[in-house]
């Protein structure tokens, strides 16, 4: 089965277009299927190179969570490391101790009860996904084991969460047959409301996961009160439901910069925290990590142990081979940076998301819908009923070169349509400046376009002459007339980032 789209193409377009490359290669060489004959590597590269030129610039992608820069030091380490299969742990021993002490780092960093010396328990994986379905998968053994000795129906499993939640649980719900009641948002309430999750908890609940840090507006979940409630019902009905906190974004931010705030294993229903490695950890794609309460909370049944590698190596995760270079990469941010070097990304990260949040709002034009405690992102969405603006405002950032998502809110609030800047490390107060600049004058464009697509401008005609003699100049020009013109179609795009003009 084939999940990408192929583009159609007649048969001549059908070959790559090889003509940069062409002092290297004459002929063209097939998109879809293996050429017959091999090309040299400086044709392969150049071509491969050129192409990809076409994707958007990753520093400038305002969508994603995922980390675009990293010191060269750690590309370095990352690149040196980058024919290591992860699986092989008996071959590369040292890999599989910094995974180790990552795994203990971040047990301790969310304050899992661990006495001196006691290992903490914990996997690194591709990302929060994988993280989210193994501890997924842990709670749903958990429970099944638990009924099957009280002799009750296991066959029914579900999971309590907000409508809020991020694809990979829809994704773990159906393929690992298990339901997921979703708490529904409402106006003015954009994560899970804690208490009408605990009434949806029933004797079938394998878990309810609290966000830290909504993939939609960046706000914390209040796992504290989940957390509370929850004990108070466990105790009525005798159940043991436990919490998993979904901690992608939030886990690597809290820490440093709530100290205070209580939603990881200072609460005693949260037996599973998943975080991804990749966002707030400060690592380029590709590293996430799941870390239980206890070795009561991971089921021994799910781990498998192989040897044909060498010594006995426990393993639980979905994929078996995999590369070591984030694992390393993320050994090298917590080692470099320390919990100062921590602190210090994230307030500039908030700060900077603090400038976009008061740009935003200077406007007059947009309601700020995230908090100001949580991820460091600003979600917001127009004034006013038309949700297109935002649709349009993404497709006019774009323009720019920016990469802002728009989208429509979950279940109940579908009306509501958002867009979402997140603010990374490398997106500095000097970018944030550029933003709002660019987004004035995108909001200048839409503005435009509401008013029929005219605009009023002045139009000079030039009447070119010769240069006057000695003054060096290619020509003289001369104003010969000047009008006001009511009407100048917009959307004229210039080169060089332009995209409004007259002509
Ligand atoms: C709250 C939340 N959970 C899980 C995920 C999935 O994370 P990953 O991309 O690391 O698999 C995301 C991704 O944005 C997220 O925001």
């Amino acid at each position: 089965m084939v999940l990408t789209h192929v583009q159609e193409l007649d048969d001549a377009a059908a070959a790559s277009a090889v003509v940069f490359a062409s002092r290297y290669v004459q002929e063209p060489l097939p998109r879809y299927e293996l050429g017959e004959k091999s090309i040299s590597k400086d044709a392969a590269y150049q071509i491969i190179h050129d192409e990809l030129l076409l994707d958007s610039s990753p520093r400038l992608n305002l969508a994603s969570f995922v980390t675009t820069w990293m010191e060269p030091e750690c590309d370095r380490l990352m690149l040196e490391a980058i024919n290591k299969n992860y699986a092989d742990m008996d071959e590369y021993p040292v890999t599989t101790e910094l995974q180790n002490r990552c795994v203990n780092i971040i047990a301790r960093l969310f304050n899992a009860p661990l006495s001196a010396g006691e290992t903490a328990v914990g996997v690194g994986t591709v990302g929060s996904s994988e993280a989210i379905m193994l501890a997924g998968l842990a709670f749903k053994r958990r429970w099944q084991n638990r009924r099957k000795a009280a002799g009750k129906p296991h066959d029914k499993p579900n999971i309590v969460t907000g409508a809020n939640v991020q694809v990979c649980w829809e994704k773990f719900a159906r393929y690992f047959e298990v339901e997921l009641k979703e708490v529904k948002l409402r106006e003015g309430c954009y994560v899970m409301d804690p208490d009408e999750a605990v009434r949806m908890v029933d004797e079938n609940t394998i878990c309810v996961a609290a966000i830290l840090g909504s993939t939609l507006t960046g706000e914390f979940e209040d796992a504290k009160r989940l957390n509370d409630l929850l004990a108070v019902k466990n105790r009525r009905t005798g159940w043991d439901t436990p919490i998993h906190v979904d901690a992608a974004s939030g886990g690597f931010i809290a820490p440093f910069l709530y100290p205070e705030l209580e939603w990881d294993f200072r609460l005693p229903l949260v037996k599973s925290i998943n975080v991804s490695g990749h966002k707030y950890g400060l690592v380029y794609a590709g590293v996430g990590w799941v870390v239980w309460r206890s070795k009561e909370d991971l089921p021994d049944e799910l781990i498998f142990h192989i040897n044909y590698l060498g010594a006995d190596q426990p393993t639980f995760t979905l994929n078996f081979s995999k590369g070591s270079s984030q694992i390393i990469a993320q050994y090298y941010q917590f080692l470099r940076l320390g919990f100062e070097g921590y602190r210090n990304v994230m307030e500039n990260c908030m700060e900077s998301a603090r400038t976009l949040r008061d740009g935003l709002e200077r406007t007059g034009r947009f309601t700020v819908i995230s908090k100001d405690q949580g991820v460091p992102l600003v979600a917001f969405t127009f004034k006013g009923r038309d949700t297109s603006l935002a649709f349009r405002l993404s497709a006019a950032l774009r323009r720019f070169g920016w990469i802002v998502p728009a989208y429509t809110m979950p279940a109940n609030l579908e009306h509501m349509a958002v867009l979402r800047v997140v603010v990374r490390e490398d997106f500095g107060r000097t970018m944030a400046e550029r933003f709002l600049n660019n987004l004035g004058m995108a909001m200048e464009e839409l503005d435009d376009e509401a008013k029929g697509g005219v605009v009023p401008r002045m139009r000079f005609t030039i009447e070119l002459g010769p240069p006057a003699r000695g003054s060096g100049e290619e020509a003289t020009a001369r104003v010969v007339k000047r009008e006001s013109v009511v009407a100048v179609h917009r959307s004229v795009s210039l080169a060089g980032g332009k995209t409004k003009g007259v002509c």
